[in-house]
């Protein structure tokens, strides 16, 4: 399986924006002879520049690396206003609801939405350059126009996902300092009504001082609690505002969103994303990597509150000028066909989900997307984690029927837009394979000093040169950012980027991703740091001591296991287990919820103290230990655990 190989569809390439290796070649040939040419090249003619910048990359403070310095511009001109003339009357974001309710938005409502809230952040709350506003959103149109917002006063949003609990909330509201949180009544999902009101309330029960408004949306119109001169209804306000609102101009450099993400240490940290090197990278992978083309309507499935959500639901598509689709509900509500029913109702010709939706999909509707007319679709796209072989043959065969491209891409939070990944028009593709760089990427699986990883070998996967799109800082933490990502590999005696993720790279240059080389657990594409889990279990007054560790889960890619020491080992039952899952449910929210817990005398320590989750991933895996356990305090805590989780 692992050796097959597929050639672009021909009828599909020859339009394509990059239709063949000779032309991914041309540009990443050109781009390795002059990296900076190359990347002006694109900055030129992609950005509408307020006031030009007079330098590509200073990499005089690196890592802090600056991307066209000293220009000016505004993301949500460069998103809206700028295809006004052209698009006015085009559909900028096709909105399904979980009840099945469209809306259609065009271009020219789009800015309306946009320059009117923008008029109500300014003019009623004064929010202006530099704030932070979080936004505490389901997956409706109003979630776009906030971020669109935002980025036009040059306020600096924070996303929080909704399923994210209040305790998350308030601890990322507290370390941006943001001064309005911008949430719903609730929304909508599998036919009920369920509620974030609420969730901001409990966040700013006991903290978040800093916030002086919340900005309710109206969407399911269910009973909320009502705090009187901290609480607005955008419903209500937006009516007054005008519907022209000067952009601000913005420095290359200004940030645009902040975006928490899981660490393998510490809490959550707030990854920084600049105005123009993100943009242009947002809207070149749109353009390149799905191939956007004119009359074409694209489709991602992610949730806004992640990176996905942002550079590929809203800013790619809209900055590349195209039609974007926004849903509320799941794909398998109200059956497993509701996912290619939208893919035939509204024409979809990109179709962008993660490896755990294809796999859901694939399990509950296999021959489902065979009722529907899925003719249309050009390019379907993977993100988040590894793709299965299975998983993969299903989506090229039955729901591409043979005839799309698959995009594995790889990328993170931290990368700001892919970096690794197929080309449709022009990479023949392997299953489960992110295949090359993307032009201007310098991806490179090396070791620890820089050497490459020989051919067939797990290396660290590295970005040996900075580009546009990548992380610029942690917030407040500039120290956390370089040890972070420039602090294991070097290459030349200088410090390069490294993702946390190891790579085989094979004769024929194809690279694979192997997963994570640190203490991140993927649970259905989702980053979640073991010792965030962790610290959420030790807040339970009988739990002792705690490692977590990843289990393969045939839906979710990976589930939480977690092995726990009490205090008092007799109270060890079923209703505590229950118990420490609540916490969990507390702190972090249900998405880190523990998939099985083993009460376990000890866990597997050095004589130093350090967790050796190196065997514990061996044991909840049924694998023989081959490590060697000579180094551990107590050998024999291996076996005694080996047969706790065997009997669990
Ligand atoms: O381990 C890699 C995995 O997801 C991590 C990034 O997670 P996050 O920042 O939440 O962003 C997810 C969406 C971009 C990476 O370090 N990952 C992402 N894409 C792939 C992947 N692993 C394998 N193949 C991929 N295509």
């Amino acid at each position: 399986m692992s050796e097959q190989i597929f050639n672009p569809n021909p009828e599909h390439a020859k339009d394509a924006a990059i239709n063949s290796m000779e032309a991914y070649w041309k540009l990443q040939n050109h781009a390795i002879e002059d990296y900076e040419g190359f990347w002006k090249g694109f900055a030129d003619k992609k950005i509408d520049w307020i006031e030009p910048y007079d330098t590509v990359l200073d990499e005089s403070n690196a890592p802090f690396y600056k991307w066209f310095s000293n220009g000016k511009l505004n993301v949500s001109n460069q998103c809206v206003d700028r295809h006004l003339a052209e698009k006015s009357e085009q559909n900028a974001i096709i909105f399904e609801g979980d009840k099945g309710d469209v809306q259609h938005i065009t271009y020219a409502q789009l800015s309306k939405h946009v320059n009117k809230l923008a008029n109500l952040l300014k003019n009623k709350f004064g929010i202006k350059k530099g704030d932070r506003v979080v936004l505490y959103m389901p997956m409706i149109p109003e979630a776009a126009y906030a971020m669109l917002a935002c980025t036009r006063l040059g306020a600096i949003h924070s996303i929080v996902f909704g399923g994210f609990s209040s305790e998350a909330l308030k601890d990322r509201i507290e370390d941006a300092e943001a001064k309005i949180v911008i949430t719903a009544d609730g929304a909508f999902r599998k036919g009920k009504p369920y509620m974030l009101k609420n969730v901001v309330d409990d966040a700013l029960s006991d903290g978040g001082k800093s916030i002086e408004a919340v900005l309710v949306v109206k969407r399911n119109n269910e009973e909320i609690t009502w705090v009187e001169g901290r609480d607005h209804s955008y419903n209500e306000l937006i009516k007054a505002e005008s519907e022209e609102c000067p952009f601000e101009p913005m420095e290359s450099e200004d940030p645009l969103f902040l975006l928490y993400t899981s660490g393998s240490t510490g809490k959550p940290k707030g990854v920084q994303h600049s105005t123009a090197g993100y943009i242009l990278w947002a809207q070149m992978t749109m353009e390149w990597v799905f191939d956007l083309r004119k009359n074409d309507v694209y489709w991602c499935t992610a949730d806004v509150g992640w990176i996905t959500g942002h550079t590929y639901i809203v800013y790619g598509p809209l900055a590349a000028g195209g039609t974007t689709v926004m849903f509320e509900g799941v794909p398998t509500y109200p059956d497993a066909g509701r996912a290619w029913q939208m893919v035939q109702d509204h024409n979809i010709t990109q179709f962008y989900t993660a490896p755990t939706a294809i796999r859901l999909l694939h399990k509950t509707g296999e021959e489902e997307p065979k009722k529907y007319d899925l003719s249309k679709l050009r390019v379907l796209g993977t993100v988040g984690e590894p793709i299965d072989p299975p998983a993969w043959k299903w989506y090229y065969e039955v729901v591409g029927n043979s005839k799309c491209a698959i995009v594995d891409t790889y990328w993170q939070t931290e990368t700001g837009g892919h970096v690794i990944s197929p080309l449709p028009g022009a990479t023949p593709i392997k299953p489960g394979c992110a295949t090359f760089a993307l032009p201007g990427i310098m991806a490179e699986v090396i070791e620890e000093d820089g050497t490459p990883t020989p051919v067939g070998e797990k290396g660290f996967m590295c970005i040996t040169k900075p580009w546009p799109a990548m992380i610029r800082n942690i917030w407040n933490n500039p120290e956390r950012f370089k040890k972070s990502y420039f602090g294991d590999c070097k290459k030349d005696g200088e410090a390069v980027y490294f993702t946390g993720d190891g790579a085989m790279i094979a004769e024929d240059g194809y690279i694979t991703i192997t997963g994570r080389t640190d203490d991140v657990i993927n649970v259905s594409g989702h980053r979640m740091g073991t010792a965030e889990v962790e610290a959420a279990i030790k807040k339970h007054d009988s739990v002792a001591a705690v490692a977590v560790v990843g289990k393969p889960h045939d839906i979710k890619g990976e589930g939480i296991f977690a092995y726990i020491v009490l205090k008092n080992p007799s109270e060890g039952n079923e209703d505590l287990k229950i118990a420490i899952n609540k916490v969990i449910k507390k702190e972090i929210g249900a998405i880190a919820l523990c998939d099985a817990i083993a009460f376990v005398p000890d866990v597997p320590k050095t004589r130093s103290g350090k967790i050796m989750r190196r065997i514990l991933r061996s044991i909840v895996k049924g694998e023989a230990i081959t490590q060697d356990t000579s180094t551990l305090e107590d050998p024999s805590i291996v076996a005694i655990i080996e047969g706790i989780v065997k009997k669990s």
